[in-house]
């Protein structure tokens, strides 16, 4: 769907934040029957980074949110949407909390639970807050401590996911200013939601990890696609894809299907693995500090996570600044 012709959201500033310790496929083969060629090869992941227990994902949060406000000119924001999977805790939301402590004031702050697509639903969600006049400026943050939730015993998903968080200020303006969201798509499938789920009986996270292959591959296709042919381009006019950075197998294979060189997908798994929610904005600072993502780039996001749910987001890329912390 095109987004509305008066009052575009445009992005305007990048923040990210990444925890240490760094934990390397070596480190993860002490405690499981794995080994770093196995995850090389399967994920294209060498390293993922955990939150040390002294902190949690709200201090993430705020330091990615600190970060993106930084990246802009100061303008105060009047919302946050903080999207997570792994919360603090269950009550309340943690975005009230990220808001005082950035000192934002009484702004409208609640939490968005889409798993992996997490940033791209809350993305669409600011831009329909700016399109309808509800709000000027909007901090969008996406923040996961997967570690929290994963078995250190599970090779099937201790290898892929880390810890990590990006955010982004997106402020209302004109629908052809660069950045300018252009078009979104999002979706789900509720009938293959015990894929990736946390099942009662245990506090650790469950994922067919080959079936969600399957998904993911299709699904963050045919999203990418149709936001492409909402803007009325073509697959091959795309200057650069950033997908969700689930394993590099699945960009490749979405890179493909689109008829993409394999180099105009970003693929900036290999140090911090999957951070389900936070892995675009991560992979959106990791392309502009390369110098991969230029002002003026046809840019499509595309995500998709448990629930299943998947979307995309579609916009020409900005002159924007990115600044990055680690905690
Ligand atoms: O972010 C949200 C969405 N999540 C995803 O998109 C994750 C999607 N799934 C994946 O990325 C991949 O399915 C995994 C990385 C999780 C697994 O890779 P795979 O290539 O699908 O492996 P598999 O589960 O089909 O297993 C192949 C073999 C099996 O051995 P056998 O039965 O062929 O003897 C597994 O037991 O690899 C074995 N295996 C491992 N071996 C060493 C599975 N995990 C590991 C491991 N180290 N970590």
């Amino acid at each position: 769907m095109t987004v509305s012709d008066h009052r575009a959201a445009v992005l305007a500033g990048l923040g990210t934040c990444l925890p240490r310790p760094v934990v390397s496929n070596a480190d993860l083969a002490l405690a499981v029957p794995t080994s770093d060629e196995w995850i090389r090869s399967r994920t294209g992941i060498a390293a993922r980074r955990r939150l040390p227990p002294t902190a949690d994902v709200h201090d993430l949060a705020l330091a990615a949110a600190a970060n993106a406000l930084a990246a802009t000119d100061g303008e105060p924001v009047d919302a946050l949407v903080l999207a997570t999977s792994t919360p603090k805790r269950p009550l309340p939301g943690g975005a009230p909390e990220i808001a005082h402590r950035l000192g934002l004031g009484p702004v409208p702050a609640f939490d968005l639970q889409a798993m992996c697509s997490g940033f791209v639903y809350a993305l669409a969600t600011a831009t329909g807050l700016i399109s309808g006049g509800v709000a000027r400026r909007v901090l969008v943050v996406a923040a996961e401590a997967y570690s929290r939730i994963v078995d250190p015993q599970d090779r099937g998903t201790a290898v892929i996911f880390g810890d990590g968080a990006g955010a982004v200020v997106l402020r209302a303006g004109a629908p052809d200013e660069p950045g300018a969201v252009l078009a979104l798509d999002l979706g789900s499938d509720g009938s293959a939601r015990d894929l990736i789920h946390l099942p009662g009986s245990s506090p650790y996270l469950a994922m067919e990890g080959r079936q969600v292959y399957r998904h993911a591959v299709d699904r963050l296709a045919a999203s990418a696609l149709a936001v492409i042919k909402d803007c009325g381009w073509t697959a091959e006019q795309v200057d650069t894809l950033v997908p969700h950075q689930a394993n590099a197998r699945i960009i490749e294979a979405v890179a493909q299907r689109l008829a993409l060189p394999a180099e105009r997908a970003v693929c900036a798994i290999a140090e911090v693995g999957n951070t389900a929610a936070a892995s675009i904005p991560l992979a959106l600072a990791e392309a502009v500090d390369a110098g991969a993502l230029q002002p003026g780039h046809r840019t499509v996001l595309t995500a998709f996570g448990g629930g299943l749910t998947w979307g995309s987001a579609a916009l020409r890329w900005p002159t924007v600044r990115s600044v990055r912390s680690e905690l």
